[in-house]
Protein backbone atom coordinates (compact mmCIF):
# COMPACT_ATOMS: atom_id res chain seq x y z
CA UNK A 1 0.00 0.00 0.00
CA UNK A 2 2.81 2.69 0.62
CA UNK A 3 5.02 1.82 -1.73
CA UNK A 4 1.85 1.99 -4.42
CA UNK A 5 1.32 5.50 -3.18
CA UNK A 6 4.71 6.54 -2.95
CA UNK A 7 5.10 5.76 -7.03
CA UNK A 8 1.53 7.65 -7.40
CA UNK A 9 2.72 11.34 -8.66
CA UNK A 10 1.84 14.11 -5.98
CA UNK A 11 0.04 16.51 -8.51
CA UNK A 12 -3.73 16.11 -10.12
CA UNK A 13 -1.41 17.04 -13.41
CA UNK A 14 0.90 13.57 -12.92
CA UNK A 15 -2.06 11.66 -11.43
CA UNK A 16 -4.21 12.54 -14.61
CA UNK A 17 -1.45 12.15 -17.37
CA UNK A 18 -0.28 8.61 -15.42
CA UNK A 19 -4.35 7.45 -15.88
CA UNK A 20 -4.73 8.59 -19.41
CA UNK A 21 -1.42 7.29 -20.21
CA UNK A 22 -1.95 3.64 -18.66
CA UNK A 23 -5.66 3.43 -20.05
CA UNK A 24 -4.70 4.98 -24.02
CA UNK A 25 -1.47 2.23 -24.30
CA UNK A 26 -3.45 -0.26 -22.29
CA UNK A 27 -6.63 0.45 -25.14
CA UNK A 28 -4.35 0.29 -27.81
CA UNK A 29 -2.44 -3.25 -26.67
CA UNK A 30 -6.01 -4.38 -26.35
CA UNK A 31 -7.13 -3.31 -29.93
CA UNK A 32 -3.62 -4.68 -31.13
CA UNK A 33 -3.92 -8.23 -29.82
CA UNK A 34 -7.37 -8.17 -31.01
CA UNK A 35 -6.21 -7.43 -34.50
CA UNK A 36 -3.26 -10.09 -34.58
CA UNK A 37 -5.76 -12.06 -33.50
CA UNK A 38 -8.13 -11.18 -36.45
CA UNK A 39 -5.46 -11.17 -39.56
CA UNK A 40 -4.50 -14.85 -38.11
CA UNK A 41 -8.17 -16.34 -38.49
CA UNK A 42 -8.35 -14.60 -42.08
CA UNK A 43 -4.66 -15.71 -42.90
CA UNK A 44 -5.70 -19.15 -42.02
CA UNK A 45 -9.17 -19.12 -43.82
CA UNK A 46 -7.44 -18.28 -47.02
CA UNK A 47 -5.10 -20.74 -47.41
CA UNK A 48 -7.54 -23.22 -47.05
CA UNK A 49 -9.23 -22.03 -49.68
CA UNK A 50 -6.60 -21.72 -52.01
CA UNK A 51 -5.41 -25.48 -51.57
CA UNK A 52 -9.42 -26.11 -52.43
CA UNK A 53 -9.52 -24.11 -55.53
CA UNK A 54 -6.14 -25.88 -56.69
CA UNK A 55 -7.10 -29.06 -55.64
CA UNK A 56 -10.76 -28.52 -58.01
CA UNK A 57 -8.74 -26.93 -60.89
CA UNK A 58 -5.79 -29.88 -60.34
CA UNK A 59 -7.89 -32.90 -60.34
CA UNK A 60 -9.50 -32.85 -63.80
CA UNK A 61 -6.35 -31.80 -65.49
CA UNK A 62 -4.58 -34.82 -63.79
CA UNK A 63 -7.47 -37.30 -64.53
CA UNK A 64 -6.93 -36.36 -68.14
CA UNK A 65 -3.63 -36.54 -68.25
CA UNK A 66 -1.23 -39.71 -69.61
CA UNK A 67 -0.14 -41.35 -65.96
CA UNK A 68 3.68 -40.84 -66.72
CA UNK A 69 3.21 -37.16 -66.82
CA UNK A 70 0.86 -37.30 -63.72
CA UNK A 71 3.98 -36.83 -61.34
CA UNK A 72 5.87 -33.96 -63.02
CA UNK A 73 2.71 -32.75 -63.69
CA UNK A 74 1.62 -32.87 -59.88
CA UNK A 75 5.52 -31.49 -59.48
CA UNK A 76 5.11 -27.92 -61.33
CA UNK A 77 1.60 -27.49 -59.44
CA UNK A 78 4.22 -27.62 -56.46
CA UNK A 79 5.27 -24.53 -54.64
CA UNK A 80 7.60 -23.48 -52.00
CA UNK A 81 5.18 -23.91 -49.30
CA UNK A 82 2.87 -26.65 -50.96
CA UNK A 83 3.83 -30.14 -51.72
CA UNK A 84 1.92 -31.89 -54.79
CA UNK A 85 2.42 -35.49 -55.45
CA UNK A 86 0.41 -38.26 -57.13
CA UNK A 87 1.10 -42.06 -55.13
CA UNK A 88 -0.73 -45.17 -54.93
CA UNK A 89 -1.37 -44.36 -51.20
CA UNK A 90 -3.22 -41.68 -50.09
CA UNK A 91 -1.32 -39.12 -47.26
CA UNK A 92 -3.76 -38.55 -45.01
CA UNK A 93 -4.88 -41.96 -43.88
CA UNK A 94 -7.98 -41.30 -41.65
CA UNK A 95 -10.43 -37.99 -42.39
CA UNK A 96 -9.31 -35.12 -39.57
CA UNK A 97 -12.25 -34.13 -37.23
CA UNK A 98 -11.79 -30.85 -37.05
CA UNK A 99 -14.15 -28.24 -38.21
CA UNK A 100 -11.87 -26.49 -40.38
CA UNK A 101 -10.97 -30.06 -42.00
CA UNK A 102 -14.60 -31.16 -42.12
CA UNK A 103 -15.11 -28.19 -44.15
CA UNK A 104 -12.89 -28.24 -46.65
CA UNK A 105 -13.66 -31.66 -47.20
CA UNK A 106 -16.95 -31.16 -47.56
CA UNK A 107 -16.52 -28.48 -50.41
CA UNK A 108 -14.06 -30.95 -52.27
CA UNK A 109 -16.75 -33.68 -51.82
CA UNK A 110 -19.03 -30.77 -53.38
CA UNK A 111 -16.96 -29.43 -56.13
CA UNK A 112 -15.91 -33.72 -57.11
CA UNK A 113 -18.84 -35.40 -57.40
CA UNK A 114 -18.23 -39.36 -55.87
CA UNK A 115 -14.43 -39.12 -55.33
CA UNK A 116 -13.18 -40.62 -52.12
CA UNK A 117 -11.88 -37.21 -50.31
CA UNK A 118 -9.80 -37.16 -47.01
CA UNK A 119 -8.37 -33.79 -45.08
CA UNK A 120 -6.70 -32.80 -42.21
CA UNK A 121 -5.83 -29.35 -40.88
CA UNK A 122 -3.50 -29.04 -37.82
CA UNK A 123 -1.85 -26.28 -36.09
CA UNK A 124 1.61 -27.50 -35.54
CA UNK A 125 4.93 -25.88 -34.39
CA UNK A 126 7.34 -25.00 -36.36
CA UNK A 127 10.72 -26.54 -34.72
CA UNK A 128 12.91 -24.62 -37.02
CA UNK A 129 11.99 -21.40 -36.90
CA UNK A 130 9.85 -21.38 -33.79
CA UNK A 131 6.21 -20.54 -33.50
CA UNK A 132 3.10 -22.08 -35.17
CA UNK A 133 1.86 -22.48 -38.24
CA UNK A 134 -1.21 -23.73 -39.85
CA UNK A 135 -0.42 -27.20 -41.74
CA UNK A 136 -3.29 -28.36 -44.85
CA UNK A 137 -3.24 -32.15 -45.95
CA UNK A 138 -5.90 -33.34 -48.30
CA UNK A 139 -5.83 -36.00 -50.30
CA UNK A 140 -8.20 -36.98 -53.29
CA UNK A 141 -8.66 -40.70 -54.97
CA UNK A 142 -8.25 -40.13 -58.66
CA UNK A 143 -10.94 -41.72 -60.79
CA UNK A 144 -9.09 -43.21 -63.73
CA UNK A 145 -9.43 -45.39 -66.79
CA UNK A 146 -10.06 -48.79 -65.67
CA UNK A 147 -6.96 -51.12 -65.51
CA UNK A 148 -5.20 -48.59 -64.09
CA UNK A 149 -3.32 -48.54 -60.52
CA UNK A 150 -5.16 -46.59 -58.00
CA UNK A 151 -3.81 -43.11 -57.96
CA UNK A 152 -4.14 -40.30 -55.42
CA UNK A 153 -3.71 -36.68 -55.08
CA UNK A 154 -1.75 -35.88 -52.75
CA UNK A 155 -1.24 -32.13 -51.12
CA UNK A 156 1.00 -30.75 -48.04
CA UNK A 157 0.51 -26.84 -47.13
CA UNK A 158 2.41 -24.91 -44.81
CA UNK A 159 0.76 -21.41 -43.60
CA UNK A 160 2.76 -18.76 -43.19
CA UNK A 161 4.20 -18.16 -40.12
CA UNK A 162 2.19 -15.78 -38.33
CA UNK A 163 3.44 -12.62 -37.95
CA UNK A 164 4.01 -11.20 -34.50
CA UNK A 165 1.93 -9.04 -33.64
CA UNK A 166 4.92 -5.93 -32.88
CA UNK A 167 5.54 -6.52 -36.37
CA UNK A 168 4.83 -2.83 -37.00
CA UNK A 169 6.31 -1.82 -34.65
CA UNK A 170 7.25 1.54 -35.59
CA UNK A 171 3.91 2.41 -37.10
CA UNK A 172 2.18 1.23 -33.77
CA UNK A 173 4.35 3.30 -31.46
CA UNK A 174 4.33 6.59 -33.81
CA UNK A 175 0.19 5.88 -33.90
CA UNK A 176 0.51 5.64 -29.59
CA UNK A 177 2.58 8.23 -29.39
CA UNK A 178 0.54 10.69 -31.15
CA UNK A 179 -2.56 9.88 -29.77
CA UNK A 180 -1.23 10.05 -26.62
CA UNK A 181 0.64 13.92 -27.13
CA UNK A 182 -2.72 14.87 -28.12
CA UNK A 183 -4.57 13.88 -25.71
CA UNK A 184 -2.04 14.31 -22.73
CA UNK A 185 -2.08 17.84 -24.07
CA UNK A 186 -5.81 18.77 -24.10
CA UNK A 187 -6.01 17.08 -20.28
CA UNK A 188 -2.91 18.79 -19.19
CA UNK A 189 -4.70 21.88 -20.12
CA UNK A 190 -8.07 20.76 -18.66
CA UNK A 191 -6.09 19.72 -15.37
CA UNK A 192 -4.57 23.24 -15.42
CA UNK A 193 -8.06 25.08 -15.63
CA UNK A 194 -9.26 23.00 -12.86
CA UNK A 195 -5.72 23.17 -10.33
CA UNK A 196 -5.28 27.01 -11.12
CA UNK A 197 -8.37 27.97 -9.21
CA UNK A 198 -7.39 25.95 -6.52
CA UNK A 199 -4.05 27.00 -6.36
CA UNK A 200 -4.95 30.37 -5.95
CA UNK A 201 -8.12 28.90 -3.18
CA UNK A 202 -5.33 27.60 -1.38
CA UNK A 203 -3.10 30.95 -1.80
CA UNK A 204 -6.11 33.20 -0.71
CA UNK A 205 -6.73 30.70 2.19
CA UNK A 206 -3.89 31.30 3.75
CA UNK A 207 -3.82 34.60 3.46
CA UNK A 208 -7.49 34.99 5.11
CA UNK A 209 -5.55 32.79 7.90
CA UNK A 210 -3.27 35.31 8.65
CA UNK A 211 -6.57 37.81 9.14
CA UNK A 212 -6.63 39.10 5.57
CA UNK A 213 -10.28 39.99 4.90
CA UNK A 214 -9.64 41.92 1.40
CA UNK A 215 -8.76 38.45 -0.29
CA UNK A 216 -11.30 37.14 -2.59
CA UNK A 217 -10.87 34.31 -5.65
CA UNK A 218 -12.80 34.77 -8.77
CA UNK A 219 -15.30 32.63 -8.89
CA UNK A 220 -15.06 31.31 -12.41
CA UNK A 221 -14.37 28.30 -14.39
CA UNK A 222 -16.82 24.95 -13.90
CA UNK A 223 -19.60 24.66 -11.22
CA UNK A 224 -17.42 22.51 -8.87
CA UNK A 225 -14.52 25.17 -8.47
CA UNK A 226 -17.37 28.27 -8.57
CA UNK A 227 -19.03 26.70 -6.12
CA UNK A 228 -16.28 26.26 -3.76
CA UNK A 229 -14.81 30.12 -4.79
CA UNK A 230 -18.51 31.30 -3.69
CA UNK A 231 -18.20 29.87 -0.37
CA UNK A 232 -14.91 30.91 0.24
CA UNK A 233 -15.74 34.96 -0.48
CA UNK A 234 -18.68 34.05 1.39
CA UNK A 235 -16.52 33.15 4.28
CA UNK A 236 -14.60 35.88 3.98
CA UNK A 237 -17.44 38.67 3.96
CA UNK A 238 -19.18 37.00 6.82
CA UNK A 239 -15.55 36.97 9.00
CA UNK A 240 -15.08 40.63 8.01
CA UNK A 241 -18.74 41.40 8.96
CA UNK A 242 -18.19 39.52 12.45
CA UNK A 243 -14.79 41.25 12.94
CA UNK A 244 -16.14 44.69 12.45
CA UNK A 245 -19.00 44.10 14.64
CA UNK A 246 -16.35 42.71 17.57
CA UNK A 247 -13.87 45.70 17.31
CA UNK A 248 -17.14 47.92 17.52
CA UNK A 249 -18.80 46.47 20.15
CA UNK A 250 -15.32 46.89 22.09
CA UNK A 251 -14.82 50.19 21.08
CA UNK A 252 -18.13 51.29 22.21
CA UNK A 253 -17.49 49.48 25.37
CA UNK A 254 -14.48 51.72 26.08
CA UNK A 255 -15.60 55.26 25.10
CA UNK A 256 -18.60 54.43 27.04
CA UNK A 257 -16.82 53.68 29.87
CA UNK A 258 -14.73 57.19 30.01
CA UNK A 259 -18.16 59.07 31.32
CA UNK A 260 -18.42 56.53 34.33
CA UNK A 261 -15.03 57.05 35.16
CA UNK A 262 -15.00 60.89 34.62
CA UNK A 263 -18.13 61.43 36.93
CA UNK A 264 -16.25 59.22 39.36
CA UNK A 265 -13.06 61.00 39.15
CA UNK A 266 -14.92 64.40 39.72
CA UNK A 267 -16.59 63.10 43.07
CA UNK A 268 -13.29 61.53 44.31
CA UNK A 269 -11.50 64.78 43.98
CA UNK A 270 -14.04 66.00 46.39
CA UNK A 271 -12.97 63.90 49.07
CA UNK A 272 -10.09 63.99 51.42
CA UNK A 273 -6.40 63.77 49.78
CA UNK A 274 -6.19 60.41 51.91
CA UNK A 275 -8.97 59.04 50.64
CA UNK A 276 -9.00 60.26 47.18
CA UNK A 277 -5.88 60.09 46.05
CA UNK A 278 -5.87 55.90 45.65
CA UNK A 279 -9.39 55.79 43.90
CA UNK A 280 -7.92 58.86 41.96
CA UNK A 281 -5.27 56.80 40.55
CA UNK A 282 -6.82 53.72 40.29
CA UNK A 283 -9.61 55.60 38.21
CA UNK A 284 -6.50 56.87 36.35
CA UNK A 285 -5.48 53.38 35.51
CA UNK A 286 -9.30 52.11 34.62
CA UNK A 287 -9.08 55.66 32.04
CA UNK A 288 -5.65 54.33 30.39
CA UNK A 289 -7.85 50.71 30.29
CA UNK A 290 -10.35 52.05 28.72
CA UNK A 291 -8.35 53.81 25.90
CA UNK A 292 -6.25 51.16 25.15
CA UNK A 293 -9.47 49.22 24.53
CA UNK A 294 -10.65 51.82 21.98
CA UNK A 295 -6.90 52.01 20.45
CA UNK A 296 -7.13 48.08 20.62
CA UNK A 297 -10.48 47.89 18.75
CA UNK A 298 -9.44 50.18 15.92
CA UNK A 299 -5.67 49.64 16.09
CA UNK A 300 -5.38 46.24 13.76
CA UNK A 301 -6.82 48.90 11.08
CA UNK A 302 -9.62 46.57 9.28
CA UNK A 303 -10.44 49.64 8.22
CA UNK A 304 -7.61 50.91 6.65
CA UNK A 305 -7.07 50.63 3.20
CA UNK A 306 -4.10 48.29 1.60
CA UNK A 307 -1.43 49.50 -0.22
CA UNK A 308 2.56 49.39 -1.19
CA UNK A 309 4.29 50.42 2.25
CA UNK A 310 7.95 51.80 2.47
CA UNK A 311 8.45 49.68 5.49
CA UNK A 312 11.84 51.36 6.14
CA UNK A 313 10.05 54.75 6.34
CA UNK A 314 7.01 53.14 9.20
CA UNK A 315 9.85 52.22 11.24
CA UNK A 316 11.98 55.43 10.72
CA UNK A 317 9.22 57.51 11.95
CA UNK A 318 8.25 55.86 15.01
CA UNK A 319 12.08 55.71 15.95
CA UNK A 320 12.09 59.17 15.11
CA UNK A 321 8.75 60.18 17.38
CA UNK A 322 10.64 58.55 20.33
CA UNK A 323 14.04 59.68 19.80
CA UNK A 324 15.34 56.17 19.10
CA UNK A 325 18.54 55.26 16.66
CA UNK A 326 17.46 53.28 14.19
CA UNK A 327 19.84 51.47 12.09
CA UNK A 328 19.13 50.61 8.62
CA UNK A 329 19.89 48.60 5.18
CA UNK A 330 17.42 49.40 2.33
CA UNK A 331 13.62 50.48 1.93
CA UNK A 332 11.91 47.68 1.05
CA UNK A 333 8.24 47.55 0.46
CA UNK A 334 5.69 45.29 1.98
CA UNK A 335 1.68 45.48 1.06
CA UNK A 336 -0.15 46.38 4.14
CA UNK A 337 -1.51 49.27 6.24
CA UNK A 338 1.20 52.23 7.20
CA UNK A 339 -1.18 53.15 10.14
CA UNK A 340 -1.60 49.65 11.82
CA UNK A 341 2.18 49.02 10.83
CA UNK A 342 3.35 52.58 12.69
CA UNK A 343 1.02 51.28 16.10
CA UNK A 344 2.78 48.35 16.12
CA UNK A 345 6.10 49.46 16.09
CA UNK A 346 5.11 52.19 18.17
CA UNK A 347 3.68 49.77 20.61
CA UNK A 348 7.14 47.25 20.36
CA UNK A 349 9.09 50.63 21.05
CA UNK A 350 7.08 52.01 23.64
CA UNK A 351 7.65 48.44 25.86
CA UNK A 352 11.39 48.91 24.86
CA UNK A 353 11.57 52.18 26.36
CA UNK A 354 8.83 51.60 29.61
CA UNK A 355 10.48 48.06 30.69
CA UNK A 356 14.11 48.48 29.16
CA UNK A 357 14.81 52.47 29.18
CA UNK A 358 17.00 52.26 26.53
CA UNK A 359 15.65 51.16 22.86
CA UNK A 360 17.82 49.87 19.69
CA UNK A 361 16.29 49.18 16.50
CA UNK A 362 17.85 47.41 13.48
CA UNK A 363 16.14 46.50 10.20
CA UNK A 364 17.98 44.01 7.94
CA UNK A 365 17.05 42.01 4.46
CA UNK A 366 16.21 38.86 3.78
CA UNK A 367 15.95 36.81 0.70
CA UNK A 368 12.02 38.02 0.97
CA UNK A 369 11.45 39.21 4.44
CA UNK A 370 12.42 42.50 6.34
CA UNK A 371 13.71 41.93 9.55
CA UNK A 372 13.13 44.81 12.49
CA UNK A 373 14.61 44.19 15.65
CA UNK A 374 13.81 46.32 18.58
CA UNK A 375 16.38 45.40 21.53
CA UNK A 376 16.32 47.02 25.21
CA UNK A 377 18.73 46.57 28.20
CA UNK A 378 15.91 46.15 30.68
CA UNK A 379 15.15 42.70 32.79
CA UNK A 380 13.96 40.75 29.35
CA UNK A 381 10.90 38.20 29.92
CA UNK A 382 11.32 34.73 31.24
CA UNK A 383 10.80 31.78 29.40
CA UNK A 384 7.32 30.56 30.76
CA UNK A 385 5.73 34.64 30.76
CA UNK A 386 6.81 35.35 26.91
CA UNK A 387 4.40 33.08 25.01
CA UNK A 388 1.76 34.46 26.95
CA UNK A 389 2.23 38.36 27.11
CA UNK A 390 0.99 38.61 23.04
CA UNK A 391 -2.39 37.49 24.81
CA UNK A 392 -5.08 40.81 25.63
CA UNK A 393 -4.91 41.67 29.36
CA UNK A 394 -1.67 40.06 30.12
CA UNK A 395 0.68 42.35 32.03
CA UNK A 396 4.00 41.74 33.85
CA UNK A 397 3.69 42.50 38.48
CA UNK A 398 6.42 45.15 37.34
CA UNK A 399 3.55 46.73 35.40
CA UNK A 400 0.88 47.24 37.80
CA UNK A 401 2.05 50.75 39.12
CA UNK A 402 0.23 53.12 36.76
CA UNK A 403 3.70 54.92 35.99
CA UNK A 404 4.18 52.60 33.45
CA UNK A 405 0.14 52.40 31.84
CA UNK A 406 -1.11 50.05 29.81
CA UNK A 407 -3.68 47.58 29.69
CA UNK A 408 -1.30 45.05 28.55
CA UNK A 409 -3.05 45.57 24.99
CA UNK A 410 0.03 46.49 23.20
CA UNK A 411 1.45 43.25 22.33
CA UNK A 412 -1.74 42.11 21.71
CA UNK A 413 -1.79 44.66 18.79
CA UNK A 414 1.28 43.90 17.61
CA UNK A 415 0.54 40.10 16.93
CA UNK A 416 -2.64 41.28 15.36
CA UNK A 417 -1.40 43.73 12.85
CA UNK A 418 2.02 41.82 12.05
CA UNK A 419 -0.25 38.55 11.56
CA UNK A 420 -2.76 40.04 8.98
CA UNK A 421 0.72 41.36 6.94
CA UNK A 422 1.36 37.60 6.66
CA UNK A 423 4.76 37.82 8.94
CA UNK A 424 6.02 37.11 12.49
CA UNK A 425 6.89 38.59 15.61
CA UNK A 426 8.90 36.81 18.36
CA UNK A 427 10.98 37.65 21.58
CA UNK A 428 13.71 36.59 23.02
CA UNK A 429 15.91 37.81 26.06
CA UNK A 430 19.48 38.67 24.57
CA UNK A 431 22.68 37.17 26.45
CA UNK A 432 23.79 39.85 28.66
CA UNK A 433 20.52 41.43 29.51
CA UNK A 434 17.09 42.98 27.88
CA UNK A 435 14.90 41.89 25.82
CA UNK A 436 15.27 41.49 21.21
CA UNK A 437 11.79 41.69 19.57
CA UNK A 438 12.13 40.32 16.05
CA UNK A 439 9.87 40.86 13.86
CA UNK A 440 9.87 39.60 10.03
CA UNK A 441 7.22 40.92 7.44
CA UNK A 442 7.54 39.46 3.96
CA UNK A 443 8.33 41.65 1.37
CA UNK A 444 7.60 42.83 -2.23
CA UNK A 445 10.39 42.08 -4.84
N1 LIG B 1 10.71 45.15 26.41
C1 LIG B 1 10.16 44.53 27.45
N2 LIG B 1 10.91 44.15 28.50
C2 LIG B 1 10.35 43.51 29.54
N3 LIG B 1 9.06 43.18 29.62
C3 LIG B 1 8.26 43.50 28.62
C4 LIG B 1 8.76 44.18 27.46
N4 LIG B 1 7.73 44.34 26.59
C5 LIG B 1 6.63 43.81 27.19
N5 LIG B 1 6.95 43.33 28.41
C6 LIG B 1 6.02 42.65 29.32
O1 LIG B 1 4.91 42.20 28.60
C7 LIG B 1 3.69 42.71 29.17
C8 LIG B 1 2.69 42.94 28.08
O2 LIG B 1 3.07 44.01 27.25
P1 LIG B 1 1.98 44.85 26.50
O3 LIG B 1 1.10 43.88 25.79
O4 LIG B 1 2.68 45.87 25.67
O5 LIG B 1 1.14 45.48 27.63
P2 LIG B 1 1.46 46.76 28.54
O6 LIG B 1 2.66 47.42 27.97
O7 LIG B 1 0.23 47.59 28.45
O8 LIG B 1 1.69 46.20 29.87
C9 LIG B 1 4.13 43.94 29.86
O9 LIG B 1 3.26 44.23 30.95
C10 LIG B 1 5.52 43.60 30.34
O10 LIG B 1 5.44 42.89 31.57
MG1 LIG C 1 2.95 48.00 26.06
Amino acid sequence: MITWKRLLPERIAGRFALLLTISLVSANLLALAVLSYERLRLDRAALIAREQERIVSLIPALEAAFPQVRPSLANSASTRSSEVTVGPTPLVKRQGDTRQALDLADALTEALGGRDVRTAVRVQRDDAKGGKRMAVAASVHLVVTEGETTQWLNIRSRGRRPSPPWIEEGAFLLILGLSLAAILAVGLIFVRRLTDPLTELAKAARAAGRGDRTVLVQTEGPREIQDAATAFNDMQARIARFDAERMRMLAAVGHDLRTPITSLRIRAEMLEPDEGEPMISTLEEMTVMADELVAYARGTGESEALRDVDIHEVVERACAERGVPFKCGDPATVRGRPVALGRAFGNLLDNALKYGNTARVMMTLDADAAVVEIDDDGPGISREKRAEVFNPFVRGDQSRNPDTGGAGLGLAIVRDVIAAHGGSVTLDNLPEAGLRATVRLPIRR
